[in-house]
């Protein structure tokens, strides 16, 4: 694996830093990077013999600083830190308590904390959990049973979308996670999401990126679609077969048949493939077989505050944690689908570069933008979807998150920067990725703010195509 040289440095000197100390606390985000990254570090450094304990928070801010411990040990950030030196500053910690590990933008800040990041090195598709890798292969090269782990985080903080695939830094760790044998890279393989858990009828309905007429959205035509083909669907147990468990055979004439589709609806069929990673360890049929699956189940033990149970199950709970993670996989989709539902029925409101919608106060925050992303491939694709909830913790605020497809990413439109330009003009703050963003904003400014985003989104792509519909 190369790196450049300034990163590398900045790799090894965080590594050399931890392991001076007696005792770290981790503090890192509830997403599936942030899980990840925090089980990578944690193992790293409790196999060094440095005493670790953990805190989980939803975003660095002056209320979640609370959890921060006021106590004696080193305070490594992961995940998060970066965009938020001042904060740190204020809070009170010096250069020498702190080292950040992260892949967000960073802010500039009078205090020099120390650092590893990978965006000012030009390496934009490598997650937190990722760096945090490399800085555990800097504690101990044997730390490489930590790749896999990596490639969740990666995978999880959608690294692989826009090139199909993990590029770069990324790609290299999953690679040595394949060498070390936990890992089963598979390229040219369908890009779908379920390939280990759900019937390939729904599997493909679910697929909207590529959107395929007459399948994506469409669960009875996918399945007559697959019916005509004549290859078995089914097991002898008369179960709905995986895309996994269906023989190389059967996949070609599945993937062939699909890229005809779309090529008799004039469309590409560059999206249709993408390298998947798969765990062949793992128990078949369940959301630990591949890195996709497998970071839904961390984000909905995140999203519903059981951010520890997503990190027992990467340090191999396969017991009470699985269990608990997997009520919680349920509940999760019960209440995205309500979520889901809710936006087709009410509505968006649409505006020239932009539709939104309030959702007031009935679904939690942390899920908001997973709904709203689900809905826009029933929707416009071609206008980003923002959606905004009411704080019941936080009355002054709204939260506002943001969605778009890969297609408008490549038309130039960026989440990132209209999150955070547009929530800075209210006084509020954002940030997140090109296709992805999120930001809270003072409440009273949603009318206006919405404005003033659909204007951002005007300037980056003045005259967006028409979608796929
Ligand atoms: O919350 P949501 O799922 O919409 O977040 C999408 C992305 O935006 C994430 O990467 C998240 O870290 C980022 N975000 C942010 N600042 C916020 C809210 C979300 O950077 N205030």
């Amino acid at each position: 694996m190369t790196t450049v040289m300034g990163f590398s440095e900045d790799i090894r000197a965080v590594a050399a830093e931890l392991l001076a100390q007696d005792s770290v606390t981790i503090v890192s985000h509830i997403d599936a990077d942030g899980i990840t990254g925090e089980a990578i570090l944690a193992q790293a450094l409790s196999r060094a013999g440095v005493t670790v304990q953990s805190v989980f928070v939803r975003q660095l801010e002056p209320l979640t600083m609370r959890q921060v411990p006021e106590d004696a040990t080193f305070k490594l950030f992961c995940d998060l830190g970066a965009g938020q030196q001042n904060l740190l500053a204020e809070h009170g910690l010096s250069e020498d308590e702190v080292a950040i590990i992260d892949h967000h933008v960073s802010q500039p800040c009078g205090r020099d904390y120390l650092q590893v990041n990978c965006l000012p090195y030009g390496h934009t598709k490598l997650s937190a959990a990722g760096v945090a890798y490399l800085v555990a292969r800097a504690i101990d090269s044997g730390n490489t049973d930590l790749a896999r782990i990596a490639v969740i985080g990666n995978i999880g903080d959608m690294m692989a979308r826009e090139d199909c695939g993990l590029v770069g830094i990324a790609r290299d760790i999953a690679q040595e996670g394949a060498e070390h044998g936990a890992i089963e890279i598979r390229q040219r393989d369908l890009n779908c999401y379920g390939i280990s858990t759900r019937p390939l009828h729904l599997c493909l309905s679910y697929t909207d990126d590529p959107f395929i007429p007459g399948i994506s959205t469409n669960a009875a035509g996918a399945l007559r679609f697959l019916e005509k083909l004549g290859v078995p669907l089914k097991d002898t147990a008369r179960r709905w077969l995986v895309w996994e468990e269906i023989p190389p055979e059967d996949q070609r004439a599945i993937t062939s048949a699909l890229a005809q589709q779309l090529l008799a609806n004039g469309q590409g069929i560059s999206r249709l493939f993408s390298e998947s990673y798969l765990f062949p360890g793992e128990p078949e049929r369940t959301p630990l077989r591949n890195a996709q699956e497998f970071a839904t189940l961390l984000n909905a033990c995140g999203r519903w505050s059981r951010p520890g149970v997503g990190g027992s199950i990467c340090r191999g709970d396969r017991g009470s944690a699985y269990r608990e993670a997997e009520h919680m996989l349920t509940n999760h989709r019960a209440i995205i689908r309500e979520l889901l539902q809710f936006i087709l029925d009410s509505g968006v409101t649409e505006l020239s570069h932009l539709q939104y919608i309030h959702v007031g106060n009935r679904y939690p925050d942390t899920i908001v933008g997973i709904g709203a992303g689900m809905a826009l491939s029933k929707l416009a694709m071609h206008k980003p979807i923002l959606i905004m909830v009411a704080q019941p913790e936080d009355p002054e605020l709204t939260k506002v998150s943001l969605r778009t497809t890969t297609r408008m990413v490549e038309q130039g439109v960026d989440l990132q920067q209209v999150a955070t330009e547009a929530s800075a003009k209210f006084g509020g703050a954002g940030g997140g990725h090109r296709i992805a963003a999120g930001a809270f904003i003072p409440r009273g400014a949603e009318q206006e703010f919405v404005f003033h985003v659909n204007e951002l989104l005007a300037g980056q792509c003045p005259c967006p195509g028409t979608g796929h519909r």
